[in-house]
């Protein structure tokens, strides 16, 4: 067991080879060493191991001496090499030297295993050196040796070829497009001891990502799942297909329009693997769906956005951004949102029990008034027509405030005058000012009150969700006492159920007073066809929750994350994601024009109106057969009286 602290450690790999280009061991290896420095410096690269052969010429003291500057570590491996136990999640970039690159024991205890672990990847600088041959090109050398191992598009491998004569060492790039293809090498620049560690500008200027964007037509396998394809379409067809169906599986195909420009944009085709579910783990560890297809290495990566969760970060590892999504609460909001009769809205209840109280106050005060009219009236011998009795009282008082009027002649005080005058007044303003505003209310359209998670909670509107996993995972997950008190409480009802799929979510918002929780372009997509356009401006939504954001996702180092990244990257950059957004996105209604045109009151508003009105006839027939009855009981025993007599 080594444990290495990776921060502070370099590996050096040096092979010795036990054969050399020429007689001078001693004087060719501390060029070696000193091409390796020089390449060291130009990567800034500060980490390395020795491993050191048995047979090597050179003591450990002199490779100390000479990468002085550099945190070095010497190892002497007896077996291959075991990078799993040196390597670990996020060492730091670490540079190797291989200085014998043809010699059968760094094929051996060297590149099989970094092959195997997948080492010649972008975590390791490799610097393998070669001696050259006056009949062979230093390609086909190069191409000999490595062509066997697991090389990848993201290698960073440089050789230099020792060349005796001139002491000008050219520099080669090596790496491979895809697994198949072939070897590639391209001449990188040149190394003396003079001029030291030169590259070409595009190698100085360029990133290795940007210098192989060109990959030549190779196929690359991406992954997708169809979930809501109608019968009798082409997988294929109905994936790039943009025109048509456009509210199906939506997030999937509106995202593979972005990887087509990827197409072109690096030059390589699309293979694509369908599947019909995103990915849920299995009791025994693997996974389904796209997630399945990535993980088990079927396909390079996925071509439809996955959602940031982290059960999965463990597995695959996400791309940038590649798509939003909005889940909301979407409601059509009902015309009046309080829950109080209509008939009683224009004052507030302080108002009324006011209003109350000066009417009783008239009913009290009206009595003394009434005892001194009917004095009055005895003393003058009129007709006294002015009952004392509380019937008389009460219905005058109601006579004024109903602004009909009480029969003038009945009063002939000052003072009663007085008290009906301002009764009659009083009346007249309030009338005026409730009649008003009764109209005024139903003519305008009122700003809407249900703006919140907590307003729709007060609200009487039914809520519910679509059955989907985010759903759950948001509202049954949530340290929101509202949130959970919504999901508890209203959500989680078992009859009739609020948890429902999109479509049947939509007609209950379409018939009104229900709340629905589901995605919100895929929502508008169906309303569209369920409302018609004033109905569709009454949609309210209610965001609570920050929108989902997915991206695409690959396996655990891969070797294509840069440009998969780039790519994403680079078509949020250049505005074409938001294009592709925009043509994927619904056109709404503009709802100013239909605004306030349509005006009329509904049943909901009056029906009170006319249960009052019913109320009062039930009563009344209630109190006329209580009078017959009391008749019919009186006449009876009238009867029994003149019987008994
Ligand atoms: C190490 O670095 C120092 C200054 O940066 C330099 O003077 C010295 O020559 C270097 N040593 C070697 C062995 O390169
Ligand atoms: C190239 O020359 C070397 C000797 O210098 C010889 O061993 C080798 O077989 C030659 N290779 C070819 C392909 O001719
Ligand atoms: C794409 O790759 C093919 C195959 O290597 C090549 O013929 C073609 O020129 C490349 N296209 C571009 C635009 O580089
Ligand atoms: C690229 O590859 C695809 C399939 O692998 C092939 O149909 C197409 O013709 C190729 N294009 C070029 C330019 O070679
Ligand atoms: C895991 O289980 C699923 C079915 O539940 C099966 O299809 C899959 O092959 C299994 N995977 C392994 C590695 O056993
Ligand atoms: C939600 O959907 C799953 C399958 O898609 C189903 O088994 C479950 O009964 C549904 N739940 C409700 C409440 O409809
Ligand atoms: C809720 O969170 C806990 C831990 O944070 C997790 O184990 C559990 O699976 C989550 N439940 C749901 C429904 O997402
Ligand atoms: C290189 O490969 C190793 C082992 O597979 C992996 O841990 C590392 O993350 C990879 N590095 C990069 C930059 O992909």
């Amino acid at each position: 067991m080594i444990k290495l602290q990776v921060k502070i450690i370099l590996w050096i790999f040096i092979i010795l080879a036990r054969f050399s280009c020429g007689a001078q061991i001693e004087n060719i290896n501390s060029n070696d060493l000193l091409a390796f420095e020089d390449f060291l410096r130009s990567q800034h690269l500060k980490h390395a191991l020795v491993v050191r052969l048995p047979q090597a010429a050179r003591q450990v003291a002199s490779y100390r001496r000479l990468l002085a500057n550099y945190t070095t570590q010497i190892f002497t491996p007896g077996k291959r090499v075991q990078f799993k136990e040196l390597f670990y999640y996020e060492a730091p970039r670490t540079a190797l030297l291989v200085d014998a690159l043809e010699s059968d024991a760094a094929k051996l205890w060297v590149y099989r295993a970094a092959s195997e672990a997948g080492l010649f990847n972008n975590s390791q600088a490799w610097f393998m050196l070669a001696c050259g041959q006056a009949n062979r090109t230093d390609e086909s050398i190069i191409v000999e040796h490595l062509a066997a191992y697991n090389i990848g598009i993201d290698a960073d491998i440089t050789v230099a070829i020792r060349d005796m004569q001139c002491g000008n060492w050219p520099l080669y790039d090596v790496y491979r497009l895809g697994q198949q293809t072939a070897l590639l090498v391209e001449a990188k620049g040149q190394w003396s001891v003079a001029a030291g560690y030169r590259v070409w500008p595009k190698f100085s200027s360029q990133s290795w990502r940007r210098r192989r964007s060109n990959l030549a037509n190779i196929t690359l396998i991406g992954s997708t799942a169809l979930i809501e394809k109608p019968p009798g379409y082409d997988d294929f067809s109905y994936l790039s297909n943009d025109r048509q169906l456009l509210q199906l599986d939506p997030m999937q195909r509106k995202t593979f329009q972005l990887f087509r420009l990827m197409q072109t944009m690096f030059n390589m085709s699309l293979d694509v693997r369908f599947t019909d579910n995103w990915g849920q783990l299995q009791p025994n560890g693997s996974w389904s769906g796209v997630m399945g297809q990535v993980t088990s290495g079927e396909a390079h990566f996925a071509l439809c956005p996955m959602r940031f969760v982290l059960d999965r970060q463990r597995y695959v590892q996400f791309s940038p951004v590649l798509h939003t999504q909005l889940i909301h609460f979407l409601f059509r909001h009902p015309r009046r949102s309080n829950i109080r009769n209509i008939f009683f809205e224009p004052l507030s209840t302080e108002v009324w029990w006011c209003v109350l109280a000066l009417v009783v106050c008239c009913i009290l005060l009206l009595p003394l008034h009434v005892n001194l009219e009917r004095r009055q009236h005895t003393l003058q011998r009129q007709l006294p027509a002015v009952g004392g009795h509380l019937t008389f009282v009460w219905f005058t008082i109601l006579e004024t405030y109903l602004q009909q009027g009480p029969a003038l002649e009945l009063f002939r005080l000052p003072s009663t005058r007085v008290l009906i005058s301002a009764s009659c007044l009083f009346s007249f303003m309030l009338m005026q000012f409730y009649g008003a505003f009764i109209v005024g209310s139903l003519l305008s359209d009122t700003p809407r009150s249900i703006l919140t998670l907590q307003a729709l909670y007060d609200s009487g509107l039914a809520i519910g969700m679509e059955n989907i996993s985010y759903n759950f995972a948001l509202f049954g997950n949530t340290s929101n006492q509202l949130v959970r008190n919504v999901y508890t409480q209203r959500i989680c009802r078992p009859h009739p159920s609020n948890i429902l799929d999109i479509r049947r979510g939509a007609e209950r918002i379409r018939d009104g007073g229900f709340a629905f929780h589901s995605a919100i372009d895929r929502m508008y997509r169906l309303l569209v066809e369920l409302l018609d356009e004033h109905q569709f401006c009454e949609l309210q939504e209610i965001m609570f929750n920050p929108p989902y954001v997915a991206g695409s996702v690959l396996p655990k180092s891969s070797p294509w994350r840069e440009h998969l990244a780039h790519a994403v990257l680079h078509l949020g950059e250049m505005g074409l994601m938001q294009y592709n957004d925009r043509l994927w996105t619904l056109p709404k209604p503009d709802c100013s024009l239909s605004k306030a045109t349509q005006v009329e009151v509904d049943l909901e508003h009056f029906a009170p109106a006319l249960f009052a009105l019913l109320l009062a006839m039930l009563a009344s027939a209630v109190v006329f057969l209580v009078e017959l009855l009391l008749g019919w009981i009186s006449a009876r025993r009238k009867q029994q009286a003149n019987r008994v007599k």
